[in-house]
């Protein structure tokens, strides 16, 4: 039995969960239950992360302390888990004893080994607030394009990124007031100093995804930093303790607290189980001389890597404390292939959704979709509904419900004694090995497929022999009882497979089939000579209105709510989180932190040097152009681009330009579009085509 401790990240305590998040969770959740179902023994926790400006703003804006704010989004956090049946063994905050103490104990450790230093660092400083100022809560003029009201870190409108201090006329966003520059000393963590354990950590023991590890190696090629976790009053937090006593207060910075929110929480459940027959050793999961008895494993979106992967594991090796076995990495949600959003009612709160919806369906809808991946997952909300109804209605429920109803009428609820079709049965229990490995290699996706396979061989088999049309014939009474045992056993052994995705539905099955067990290894044994119980429908489909309708209560809810403020370090263009040198409220809308996609996602479009053979006017489309493109293949290319109010045709004609070939064709009023050609610009105002040196070889792929 292997001994597992599995986290998920700690979502903010100043906005509410929204299906985004659930990726996550759902995909933990997940993996522990496939994990204690095949007898390891698994511990999952998480907590609220609960410091920061942005939630001290946030509390004041509302008239309460932040206590009382925490206290409400953390009750209302576990109640949108507990609808999706997240099953935390405990739920904590970081605003906790064990997490001061924690904080406290690493900060002094890695203060004694020297690898805490200080340095004074110039900031803007809201005069009127008195405070720090984030990026985020500065706004100004563009010091390269001049446009007015841009953020402290770049300019929406022509992309530079700059200091909040290189800003003309800045104002903070807090109070309108204009910011001063004021110095004020910052306690740094030196990072530099684990470049080498880092390099070593990354590259061993499978701990990081690919394409995590090679993201990881273009930081270090970048140079690593070292990393401000100071933050001045006013601030919600822990004090930095053992600092000058004739110097202001100074707080950790909420993302150094948060990691160890992990420990904390863990700490906390060890303390509730002391004594009892689930007691767990805090030093056996989190002491350095253990790290081989005992596993650690972090699940995270792909925008909090860096500190996971870099700040987290460097700290607990500096304090003496062991590292995780493996960080996952997962992608950001999308909604009908684009960013959710509030707008077209795609940004769906959890609690939105379980108003309208089972939240099981998420649950496999998410499951079918995951991969052990970085990749981006999309919530198309068509194929949403096709594929819960068909799997799980039509495929799987579907052969308990076939098949019941004659053993319970017939024959009492018996199951025949013998297995008629025992090459058929051994061939779904020996399946279970594939799909476990699956689950654990959070190959979810795969696991879902073999699964459906599964049921496709059930209902195949039931067609064959079509019991309904048996039972109308005479002497047939055992074999009915035999083909309706063999679709019931198997059924029992998906009811094993899909109790990780779906805890409810395999709840009340298990009752149906009067078993009190669903681990992975009960299905070895077949259900013959036993009774089962009454069958109820497990499953409803899902019906097009209510999907309908939580898409617009999404838009009403998220108009009357004002937009949630998040402490988050967004990561940058170069993949570095935030500017650490200034205050920690980048405040962000809650999602929109995606910022960079993975090697994998851009290897995805393929991008071809194109020669244009003939470029026209299209009849009835005045935004069109019409390109017939060369990209090296045997036949050219039909590509419209919307760029006729900026270009004669003839001015593109012979011109080397790029088309991305591996485009889905377009079906458009004028005729299908094979591809499409970049232009840089704003399609309202001006529009320019990339064009490319002549000697640029046609149908050479740009990478
Ligand atoms: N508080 C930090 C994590 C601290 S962990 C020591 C944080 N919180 S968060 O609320 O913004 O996000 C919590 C988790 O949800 C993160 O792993 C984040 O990547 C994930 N997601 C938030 N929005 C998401 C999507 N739209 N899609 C997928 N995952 C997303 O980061
Ligand atoms: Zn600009």
């Amino acid at each position: 039995m292997r001994e597992i401790l599995v986290t998920s990240a700690l979502p903010y305590a100043n906005g509410y969960i929204h299906l985004g998040h659930l990726v996550e969770y759902i995909q933990t959740d997940i993996w522990a239950r496939a994990m204690k179902a095949q007898g390891h023994q698994v511990t999952y926790v998480c907590a609220d992360d609960a410091h920061g400006t942005a939630i001290m703003l946030k509390a004041e804006a509302n008239g309460v302390t932040p206590e009382e704010q925490i206290a409400s989004v953390k009750a209302s956090h576990e109640a949108d888990f507990a609808k999706f049946l997240i099953n935390f063994d405990n739920y904590h905050s970081t605003h906790s004893e064990e997490n001061k103490h924690f904080s406290e104990l690493i900060y002094r450790r890695l203060n004694d080994a020297g690898h805490i230093s200080t340095k004074d660092v110039e900031q803007l400083f809201d005069p009127e607030k008195q405070l720090f100022l984030a990026d985020r809560f500065v706004k100004g003029t563009c010091p390269e394009c001049a446009a007015a009201d841009q953020y402290g870190d770049n300019c929406e409108v022509c992309g530079t990124t700059y200091d909040a201090t290189d800003l003309k006329d800045p104002h903070s966003t807090l109070s309108d007031a204009t910011p001063i520059l004021k110095t004020s000393k910052h306690y740094f963590f030196n990072l530099p100093e684990f470049e080498q354990f880092l390099k070593d950590w990354t590259r061993s023991d499978n701990r990081l995804q690919t394409s995590v590890a090679n993201k990881l190696q273009e930081w270090f090629e970048a140079g690593l930093a070292t990393w401000d976790i100071s933050r001045d009053a006013p601030y919600f937090g822990f004090q930095i303790p053992d600092t000058p006593s004739d110097e202001p207060d100074k707080y950790f910075y909420v993302w150094l607290d948060a990691p160890v929110g992990y420990m904390a929480s863990f700490k906390n459940l060890c303390d509730k189980r002391a004594g009892t027959d689930e007691a767990l050793d805090f030093d056996r999961y989190w002491m350095q001389e253990n790290e081989h008895k005992t596993e650690v494993y972090h699940f995270i979106g792909k925008d909090i890597v860096y500190f996971h992967a870099l700040f987290w594991p460097a700290m607990l090796a500096g304090s003496e404390f062991r590292t995780p076995t493996g960080v996952f990495a997962h992608g950001f949600l999308m909604v009908n292939g684009e960013k959710m959003s509030k707008s077209r009612g795609t940004f769906i709160k959890a609690e939105t959704y379980a108003d309208h919806l089972h939240p099981e369906y998420l649950r496999y809808y998410f499951a079918s979709k995951l991969s052990d991946k970085v990749e981006d997952i999309n919530l198309d909300l068509e194929d949403f509904m096709q594929k819960v109804n068909s799997d799980l209605v039509g495929k799987v429920v579907n052969i308990a419900s076939r098949s019941a109803g004659f053993l319970v009428k017939k024959y009492d609820g018996m199951l025949s004694e013998i297995c008629v079709e025992s090459e058929l049965l051994e061939d779904i229990t020996k399946t279970g090995d594939e799909i476990a490995a699956a689950y654990e290699n959070r190959e979810f996706s795969r696991a879902m497929r073999l699964i459906m396979q599964c049921a496709d061989k059930a209902n195949e088999y039931i067609d064959a022999k079509k019991p309904w049309s048996l039972a109308k014939q005479e002497g047939t009474e055992q074999e009915v009882q035999d083909v309706c045992s063999v679709a019931i056993n198997i059924f029992r052994q998906l009811m094993v497979y899909l109790a990780p995705v779906l805890p409810e539905l395999t709840n009340n099955a298990k009752e149906f089939l009067n078993l009190d067990d669903l681990s992975f290894a009960s299905r070895n044994e077949w259900l013959l000579g036993h009774k089962i119980n009454k069958f109820k429908p497990l499953m409803q489909r899902i019906e097009e209105k209510d999907v309908a309708a939580m898409v617009e209560a999404s838009k009403e809810s998220l108009a009357q709510a004002a937009a949630p403020v998040a402490s988050k370090a967004v990561a940058k263009k170069d993949n570095k989180p935030a500017k650490e040198a200034g205050t920690d409220i980048d405040a962000e809308t809650n999602t929109e932190q995606a910022d960079y996609i993975g090697i994998e996602d851009f290897a995805k479009v393929e991008m071809k040097v194109a020669h244009v053979l003939a470029c026209n006017h299209v009849e009835g489309a005045d935004k069109l152009l019409q390109f017939t493109l060369d990209v090296g293949e045997d036949k050219p290319r039909n590509v419209f681009s919307g760029i006729r109010k900026f270009y004669e045709p003839e001015q593109l004609l012979d011109k080397k330009v790029i088309c991305v070939t591996n485009l889905a064709p377009r079906k458009m009023k004028f005729g299908v579009s094979e591809g499409m050609v970049l232009s840089t610009g704003n399609p309202k105002t001006q529009l320019t085509v990339v064009t490319l040196p002549d000697n640029c070889v046609i149908g050479d792929v740009l990478a």
